[in-house]
């Protein structure tokens, strides 16, 4: 086979060590392997690289992607894809393994739906707002970078007994502010799948620091992880807070950061290289295989699906996967319902 592999949308740490295995699965199978650069921007203008030996040794370590990326609007209309069809028809492409997000695995569906060649979805996305997978490629290390830099925070906080307000990206799913946030001792966490009116949010957080700085307490510090997807500006929720810290908590100060995108970047984690390395071998036996119109899905407690001779690797329909994400996105799957329902019993636990 001439397989393509591309990366596309929002990068995420462990794209190149899905980059790197599906080349070195594919040749040592027998097959081409090239890459297309920036992803369907890329393929629409026939920008393609090849894969000397030895051209990916050491990009397991390194997150970005090697093949570039982008965010094409072109490709989502049916003139777009035409064209993507037509490119891939020259360049003789028999299976493409389009590694991303959401808007990524759709296109991957279209592409695959026109039929000119065999595609297959790799998950990658710092959110984990993909559906049918467990963690998506990148989330782990991301949640890492995110506990660190509220273990910094917190260790200058403490030093001044300061409140900080700390922002992280998750446009439209809270999982990092969810589990980054439990496991810095957050005091708080806001989350984009709940959002209550500004003034009782105000409220609530103003109890918080209430408690925590009382006579009574040695908090030293407060954290509140709030995700990207909250509507309430960081800043202006800073601002409210602030109005009030005189009456609330005399001589304490309240700070905010927005991590952005250092979220994104970084080395990945050992779990972030080995879960993109098992997609990427994966991906190529099961285009080998015949495999199309399917998503490579990291699910260790077996979600639907096919099972691979991996166990925590399953095959699943990229239509299953995308209903399951548009799910996701608005609420209505019951992971998003469960992992809300968990938070609630927590959340109590987290101000103490
Ligand atoms: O990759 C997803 C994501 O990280 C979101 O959490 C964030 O809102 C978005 O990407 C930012 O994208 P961009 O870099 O295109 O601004």
């Amino acid at each position: 086979m001439r397989i393509a592999v591309l990366t596309s949308g929002g990068d995420s740490p462990g794209m190149n060590a899905a980059i790197r295995t599906v080349v070195l699965t594919g040749a040592s199978r027998g097959h081409e392997v090239i890459g297309v650069r920036r992803g369907y921007e890329g393929l629409l203008a026939g920008d393609v690289m090849y894969f000397p030996v030895g051209s990916t040794d050491g990009i397991t370590a390194y997150g970005g992607t090697i093949l570039g990326s982008a965010r094409c609007a072109p490709f989502m209309k049916p003139e777009g894809r035409e064209e993507a069809c037509r490119q891939l028809q020259e360049l003789g492409i028999d299976a493409l393994v389009v590694i991303g997000g959401n808007g990524s695995l759709t296109g991957a569906h279209l592409l695959a739906e026109a039929g000119v060649c065999r595609v297959v979805g790799l998950p990658a996305s710092i959110d984990n707002d993909i559906g049918h997978c467990g963690l998506s490629i990148g989330v782990d290390t991301a949640v890492n970078t995110i506990v660190e830099a509220c273990d910094r925070i917190s260790d200058t906080a403490r030093a001044h007994r300061r409140a900080f307000i700390v922002e992280v990206m998750g446009r439209h799913c809270g999982f990092l502010a969810m589990r980054a946030g439990i496991a810095a001792e957050a005091d708080v966490i806001l989350y984009g799948e709940r959002q209550p009116p500004e003034d009782e949010v105000v409220e609530r957080l103003r109890g918080v620091l209430r408690r925590a700085f009382g006579p009574d307490r040695h908090k030293q510090r407060v954290l509140i992880i709030k995700a990207e997807g909250v509507a309430i500006p960081t800043a202006r929720l800073r601002e409210r807070l602030q109005e009030h810290l005189a009456e609330d908590c005399p001589g304490v100060d309240v700070r905010e950061t927005i991590l952005g995108h250092v979220v994104r970047g970084g080395h990945p984690t050992a779990l972030d290289r080995s879960i993109a390395q098992r997609l990427g071998y994966a991906a190529v036996v099961a285009a080998e295989a015949g495999a199309s119109d399917v998503m490579i899905s990291w699910e260790p407690y077996g979600d639907p699906g096919t099972p691979t001779m991996d166990t925590s690797v399953r095959v699943v329909p990229l239509a299953t996967v995308l209903a399951e994400t548009a799910r996701l996105l608005d609420g209505t799957s019951p992971l998003v319902q469960s992992r809300l329902k968990m938070l609630a019993q927590v959340e109590d636990l987290l101000s103490r």
